[in-house]
């Protein structure tokens, strides 16, 4: 295999020469490298800076390249102990040329194993799970290998079933009804946290969202599993179902299953996509090759801490209303001279999350129209 040395942040990596530039990529036999994902790899460098401690051990326990845990332990400034696994011995030996090109030391250490086998055997205070397509083969592992009090990071790149095109294949992974809506990478998100709740709250233990995001082709969470049969039954309590009315717009979330024939997603969590705090501690900066997309998704984020889940889309409303989409600003104050909340959210450029009644919204957006006349953005 041909290798050909590129550069994300600080980090120097060779990867395969014929890399993955976009999208899902493919298990082609070859490791793989998707330069695409510098984003979310980014992310978890930002993250590695604020919550890995010297004590901590981290485990990159899908790692290819070894790109992104090589990168948190390059540039995460910690002085937490590292773990790369790749159980495809090829992989193997390019985490090891990695590890030697950064001149990471001995805090660094490199397996080819089964993850499984691996999570049987050793306890981590922090895990990522980056699989081809879904990890629900990990998810019930890394739980378990998890301490009290660490972090379960997972990325899943099976949108299709999670966003609703795929419902039959949803109810089968993730035990959850996925539904095609304007909101379905929302909807999608949602069930992939539920699945972790669930999964932790066999073990007592609860699962409390840092970090959970769609991005790309890619949805990604970062969970803390907590220690506990209370915290376990304080995530469940955070589960319910999303209806909706495609023709009408109407959204809500509902702790019962539905009885009637009505479109519905779910089980799915209810609760916060993020933590504020953590969110606050996050920093990009200027070494990371996605600073500015990084600076525009946080503060995304932040604004989406305490806003109602499943968000609008101005489109929707001005398909249903027949009129011209209004300026996402102009709409998002017009709601909150209204004395409600209103922020635009990280799922869609002209998505945006508000409080206010779905009967006011469609009155405000249509004479919000007619006031300003100012075209969509
Ligand atoms: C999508 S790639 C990981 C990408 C990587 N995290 C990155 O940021 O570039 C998935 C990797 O998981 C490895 N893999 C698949 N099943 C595994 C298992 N059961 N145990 C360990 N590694 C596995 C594959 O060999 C592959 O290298």
């Amino acid at each position: 295999m041909k290798h050909t040395e590129i550069c994300e942040g600080s980090t120097r990596l060779l990867v395969p020469s014929g890399f993955c530039e976009k999208g899902p990529g493919k298990n082609t036999g070859e490791v793989f490298y998707n330069r695409q994902m510098e984003f979310g790899r980014d992310v978890s460098v930002m993250l590695s800076r604020t919550l890995l401690d010297r004590r901590c051990r981290a485990l990159d326990g899908l790692a290819a390249t070894g790109a992104r845990g090589i990168r948190m332990a390059n540039e995460g400034g910690s002085e937490a102990t590292f773990f790369l696994n790749d159980r495809n011995e090829e992989a193997f030996r390019l985490i090891e040329k990695n590890v030697e090109l950064n001149g990471l030391g001995p805090n660094t250490t490199v397996w080819c194993r089964d993850v499984r086998a691996l999570l049987a055997e050793e306890r981590f205070d922090y895990i990522d799970i980056d699989p081809f397509g879904t990890p629900v083969d990990f998810i019930d592992a890394a739980v378990q290998g998890c301490r009290n009090g660490g972090i379960v990071a997972v990325t899943a790149t099976d949108t299709a079933p999670l966003c609703g095109t795929y419902p039959k294949t949803s109810s089968r992974r993730y035990g959850a009804r996925s539904l095609r809506s304007n909101f379905s990478h929302e909807t999608g998100l949602r069930i992939l946290i539920g699945y972790l709740a669930r999964e932790a709250a066999k073990h007592d233990r609860g699962c409390e969202p840092l970090l959970c995001y769609s991005a790309d082709h890619y949805l990604r969470c970062h969970v803390r599993i907590a220690k506990g049969a209370r915290k376990a039954d304080d995530s469940l309590g955070r589960l319910g179902y999303a209806l909706y009315d495609p023709k009408s717009l109407a959204r809500e979330i509902v702790s019962e299953r539905p009885t009637e024939d009505c479109a519905f997603a779910g089980p799915l969590w209810t609760g916060e996509l993020h933590d504020g705090d953590a969110l606050m501690a996050l920093t990009p900066t200027n070494d990371l090759g996605t600073k500015r997309r990084s600076e525009k998704m946080l503060g995304l984020w932040r604004g989406e801490v305490g806003a109602p889940p499943l968000h609008f889309v101005v489109d929707e409303l001005a398909q249903r209303t027949r009129c011209e989409p209004p300026r996402m600003t102009t709409l998002i104050d017009r709601i909150r001279e209204m004395g409600a909340m209103a922020v635009p959210t990280h799922f869609n450029s002209k998505g945006f999350k508000t409080d206010l009644p779905l009967d006011d919204l469609i009155r405000l957006f249509a004479g919000t129209v007619g006031r300003d006349g100012a075209p969509g953005n």
